[in-house]
């Protein structure tokens, strides 16, 4: 296996030959080892570990200093999978703020860094990486507004709100972000967004003609009470944890996940 260390380059590049990207959050260097020896492309430290980790009902509640504490400690298992981190809801708010939660969190090993929304965010997004802050953009589903949205729920199912997204999507590819995820919105939305942006879009709940996939690894090892419609159960594949990465790598890569029944 080459273990170079992936960096954005090799992401747009696989990107652009039509490569499937593969990514799965995690929180500790344990699990960061067996996913870098499975393949797995991208780790997110996802403040889904307000859920999964903390016990929370949402992500809301998440620190900085939470997130930087399990990026330093996902980053101690890596050789060759590229670092991504969420910057937790209130930590971006404005622009200096903004910067300086990104320089604490690129500071902790993670090579750029993952923000929720459009609208206002799109000049923070500039902000930041004018001044060398790599920015993941995130829309469609943005667990830190569950509470705006009414819940967990799939977004921008009718015309006027899908061409809103199209447009929001290009605007931060603008703003400078070098990746974009796109939760739970209908696939065929997925495969214009991925189309129409040059950067790698990570799809989850998004359809398979996104660039790449990410899952919350809690959910792809069977450990969710009730799994949202867009999980698959990777440990059904598989006898050990590292098989399920690698079954979910194998499967992501070749198309396979996620099917149609994991679709909107
Ligand atoms: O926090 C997280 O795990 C995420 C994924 C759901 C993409 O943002």
């Amino acid at each position: 296996m080459n273990t170079a260390a992936l960096t954005i380059n090799h992401l747009s590049g696989m990107k652009q030959q039509g490569e499937k990207i593969a990514m799965l959050t995690c929180y500790d260097a344990t699990f960061a080892q067996a996913m870098d020896q499975a393949g797995v492309d991208i780790i997110l430290v996802g403040d889904s570990l307000g859920m999964v980790v903390q016990g929370r009902d949402s992500t809301v509640g998440v620190s900085v200093e939470d997130i930087a504490y399990h990026t330093q400690c996902v980053s101690q298992g890596l050789e060759r999978t590229f670092l991504l981190a969420d910057m937790p809801f209130g930590s971006f708010h404005n622009e200096s703020t903004a910067m300086e939660n990104a320089v604490i969190l690129l500071g902790a090993g993670s090579s750029m860094v993952k923000l929720e929304g459009a609208g206002p965010m799109i000049g923070i997004v500039e902000y930041m990486t004018s001044r060398g802050a790599p920015v993941c953009g995130h829309l469609g589903l943005t667990p830190q507004s569950v509470h705006q949205l009414g819940g967990f729920k799939v977004q921008a199912r009718d015309e006027v709100s899908a061409r809103q997204l199209l447009q929001d999507a290009q605007a931060i590819e603008e703003a400078g972000a070098q990746m974009l995820v796109l939760e739970c919105v209908p696939a065929a939305l997925g495969k214009a967004v991925a189309a129409a942006l040059d950067v790698p879009v990570i799809g989850i709940g998004a359809g398979v003609d996104c660039d790449g996939q990410v899952l919350v690894m809690h959910d792809m090892l069977g450990l969710g009470e009730r799994a949202p419609k867009f999980v698959a159960d990777f440990m059904q594949q598989s006898d050990t944890v590292e098989g399920a990465f690698r079954a979910y790598v194998q499967s992501v890569r070749e198309g396979r996940f996620p099917s149609e029944e994991h679709e909107y």
